[in-house]
């Protein structure tokens, strides 16, 4: 009977297989690592939005309150949107009848709000609360950066529930006295311990539960 394989054919073989399992290991950690990127949470990438609003220039050049336009981030799950009312209380005078405000105008006539395309939106399965974070001395730099900088406000952060569990696992070095929740570049020390529980569940923060239901 002729020999079908060579004598190197089993070497050879062995070298395809070794080198598919490789490459095939190479994809899934590639895969991977894009699915984890950055990128692929939307972090520095801005969205298009109605109106181009500008933090830098309100909340950074004028100075103005982050609960000025986001009052009800002290007390309630959402940190709340401003109203186009509110917008214009000051663009009544300043840059009133500019184009790029036109949105303010319809939402009043329609009587809907602006359409602000979220940065932050958590998936439905998924719980947060404003007012607990920021009660308990969580700045909001912590969370969302440097806003009153962005010329157009970007995210910072991933908000994946790794993240999330990086803090809960031991929040208290990341924590700082309630007072200068609002500090902007503040690098004082942690005060240690939670400030004040304003106690909407009892138990461990990095039980299921606490975040899904
Ligand atoms: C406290 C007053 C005040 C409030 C409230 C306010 N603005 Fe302004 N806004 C200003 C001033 C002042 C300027 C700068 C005008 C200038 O430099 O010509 C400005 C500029 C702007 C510009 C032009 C930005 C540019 O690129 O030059 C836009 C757009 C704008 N504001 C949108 C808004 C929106 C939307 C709201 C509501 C969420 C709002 N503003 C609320 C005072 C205010
Ligand atoms: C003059 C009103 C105004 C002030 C003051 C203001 N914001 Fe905003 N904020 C807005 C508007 C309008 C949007 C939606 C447009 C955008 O994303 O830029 C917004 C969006 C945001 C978002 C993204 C929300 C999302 O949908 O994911 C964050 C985070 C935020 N603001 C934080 C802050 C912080 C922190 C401060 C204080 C340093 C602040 N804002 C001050 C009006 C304001
Ligand atoms: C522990 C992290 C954390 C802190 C601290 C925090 N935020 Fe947020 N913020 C989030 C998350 C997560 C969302 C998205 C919430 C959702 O989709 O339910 C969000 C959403 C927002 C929004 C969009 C409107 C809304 O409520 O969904 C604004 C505006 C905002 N944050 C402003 C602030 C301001 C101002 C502060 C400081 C007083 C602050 N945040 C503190 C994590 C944080
Ligand atoms: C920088 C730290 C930090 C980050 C980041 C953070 N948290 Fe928290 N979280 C805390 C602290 C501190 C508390 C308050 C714990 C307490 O009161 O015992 C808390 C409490 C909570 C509670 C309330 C528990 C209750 O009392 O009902 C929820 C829900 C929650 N976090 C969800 C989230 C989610 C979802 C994310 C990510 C999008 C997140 N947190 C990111 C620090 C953080
Ligand atoms: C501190 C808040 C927090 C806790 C605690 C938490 N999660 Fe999550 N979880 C999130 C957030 C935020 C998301 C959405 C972002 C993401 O997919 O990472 C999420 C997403 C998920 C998803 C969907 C993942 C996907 O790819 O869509 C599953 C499944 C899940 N969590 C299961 C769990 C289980 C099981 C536990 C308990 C062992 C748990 N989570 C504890 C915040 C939390």
């Amino acid at each position: 009977m002729p020999q079908i394989f060579s004598p190197q054919a089993d070497s050879t073989l062995r070298l395809a297989v070794a080198l598919g399992l490789l490459a095939l290991v190479a994809a899934l950690v590639l895969a991977w690592s894009l699915a984890r990127s950055d990128r692929a949470w939307g972090v520095r990438q801005p969205l298009a939005q109605p109106i181009p609003f500008s933090h830098a220039l309100h909340a950074g050049g004028l100075g103005m309150d982050c609960r000025y336009c986001h009052s009800t981030v002290e007390r309630a799950a959402g940190a709340g949107m401003p109203t186009a009312e509110l917008c214009l209380g000051c663009h009544e005078q300043v840059w009133a009848g500019a184009a790029v405000l036109a949105p303010l105008r319809s939402a009043i006539e329609l009587d809907i709000p602006i359409a602000w395309r979220s940065l932050h939106r958590l998936p439905d399965h998924a719980r947060f609360h404003h007012a607990v974070h920021v009660q308990n001395g969580v700045g909001c730099e912590t969370c969302h950066g440097a806003v009153w900088a962005m010329p157009q406000t970007v995210k910072v952060e991933p908000m994946s529930m790794g993240w999330c569990l990086d803090c809960h696992r031991n929040p208290e070095p990341a924590l700082r006295p309630r007072e200068a929740v609002f500090d902007r570049g503040w690098a004082g020390a942690a005060p240690g311990g939670l400030a004040e529980h304003v106690g909407l569940t009892a138990g461990s923060i990095t039980d299921c539960y606490t975040c899904h239901r």
